[in-house]
């Protein structure tokens, strides 16, 4: 471990995060955080395949670790009208070409805490998401017990819009997650008179609709007996929203 307490303060600069990363990245995310991810995760970031990130390397360090990275932010983007967080947005969200940008992980090796290159990463997002006219959010998913993450998004105005009762599952326990979200491009929610007009409609639109192809259903049943197996699937599929990892089982979120 580098001791930054008696050197003088480090460069920090940042950078895309590339091939010859892979190796560290894949070290600093198994030192950080409580799950392992699959290889394709790593092999997807570094060649920038769907997913968009940022390093951070110490220009000053020597022996030639001046380009190794000490901290990473990771991104996808996403289709707002497919994203969980469809409802939080402004009406222009049905729009099809409306984009977010989720941040997947993000980390700092612990002897680099605290200088504020979690911030700059964060930053850099912003900044990405903010250039692309498409794009209205930023949003992301933390671990309720995560303080350090937590004080820097509420610090970096980001907005606590929910908490997910059970939304992680590691190693056999069940943790509560917070949503984050950090409006960009005069993305909001929804809050004039006229979008909850408009959102209310779409919802009992919805209603009437879902209750309308479920008498439907129910008169086809009659007819085709629909085999039980149908509604198993799906309630796995809405089981598997949830966020579940264990040691073996990794995934792309947040924690
Ligand atoms: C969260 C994390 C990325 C922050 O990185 P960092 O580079 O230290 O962040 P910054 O220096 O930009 O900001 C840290 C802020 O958190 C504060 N902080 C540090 N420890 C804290 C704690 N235990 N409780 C509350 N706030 C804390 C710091 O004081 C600082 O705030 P300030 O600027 O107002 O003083 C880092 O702690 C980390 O990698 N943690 C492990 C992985 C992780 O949890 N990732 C986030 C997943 S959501």
């Amino acid at each position: 471990m580098v001791d930054l307490t008696s050197s003088p303060r480090p460069t920090i600069s940042y950078r895309p995060i590339r091939p010859s990363d892979l190796e560290v990245l894949e070290k600093i995310h198994d030192d950080l955080f409580p799950i392992r991810y699959e290889s394709e995760f790593f092999h997807n970031v570094v060649n920038g395949r769907d997913i968009v990130s940022w390093g951070a390397v110490d220009r000053s360090r020597p022996n030639g670790q001046s380009d190794e990275l000490i901290g990473f932010v990771t991104t996808r983007i996403v289709l707002a009208k497919e994203s969980e967080i469809e409802d939080l947005l402004g009406v222009d969200s049905s729009k099809s070409d409306q984009t977010l940008v989720y941040i997947l992980t993000l980390g700092v090796v612990e002897s680099y805490r605290n200088l504020g290159i979690a911030t700059s990463l964060v930053r850099e997002v912003i900044k990405y998401a903010s250039s692309f006219p498409t794009c209205r959010a930023v949003y992301l998913h933390v671990i309720s017990y995560n303080s350090p993450a937590i004080h820097l998004y509420k610090k970096m105005s980001f907005q606590c819009v929910r908490r997910l009762y059970g939304f992680y599952f590691i190693n056999g326990q069940h943790y509560d997650s917070y949503l984050f979200i950090y409006y960009v491009n005069g993305g909001r929610s929804p809050c004039s008179p006229l979008e909850l007009v408009t959102l209310a409609a779409t919802y009992i639109r919805s209603g009437f609709k879902s209750m309308a192809a479920r008498l439907r259903k129910s008169e086809e049943k009659k007819v085709l007996r629909w085999p039980k197996g149908k509604e198993t699937c799906c309630l796995m599929t809405a089981t598997q929203n949830k966020r579940s990892f264990t040691t073996e089982d990794a995934g792309c979120q947040f924690v």
